[in-house]
């Protein structure tokens, strides 16, 4: 079934954009939302609100709010899972070594700046899509004859 995911592209490779998104154009993906916004470290937190124990949180929202990052809505057959399988291992220096065309492996450093950020299940995707774009439908409105 066709399912969207909600897609990152970190402010280490914000000025990859064009090319980042070319390839996720050739691998099979539909770009249905793109925003390019600059997270306060509030916002960054409510986002990564799931993390809030781990040793790495404040470096995380100190990063991912480093710069302006590129959100997207990708859509495809199984997207949660093939947007992840194309990102790679989170991180970046295993990618290298593991999955070497992946795009972390390509434009992520290590585990912590690594690129790129996959929605981890279709609920996880639900969320993070309202969360970044909380005006959209969604579900297509079937059409009356
Ligand atoms: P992401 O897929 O966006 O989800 C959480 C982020 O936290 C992750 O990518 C990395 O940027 C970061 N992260 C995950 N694990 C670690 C770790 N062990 N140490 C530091 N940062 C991490």
């Amino acid at each position: 079934t066709i399912e969207k995911t909600l897609a990152i592209i970190k402010p280490d490779a914000f000025e990859k954009e064009y090319e980042i998104l070319d390839t996720i154009l050739r691998n099979g993906f539909f770009v249905l939302n793109k925003m390019k916004i600059h997270l306060s470290p509030e916002q960054a937190s409510e986002f990564y609100e799931e993390h809030y124990n781990k040793s790495f949180f404040s470096r995380l929202i100190h990063y991912i709010s480093s710069g302006y990052i590129i959100v997207l809505v990708l859509g495809k057959q199984n997207a949660v899972l093939d947007w992840r399988n194309l990102i790679g291992p989170t991180d970046s220096e295993k990618a290298r070594e593991s999955h070497p065309h992946s795009l972390r492996a390509l434009y992520g450093k290590d585990k912590e700046v690594n690129a790129f950020h996959g929605s981890d299940s279709l609920e996880s995707a639900k969320r993070e899509i309202k969360f970044f774009f909380p005006n959209l439908v969604e579900e297509p409105v079937a059409l009356e004859n």
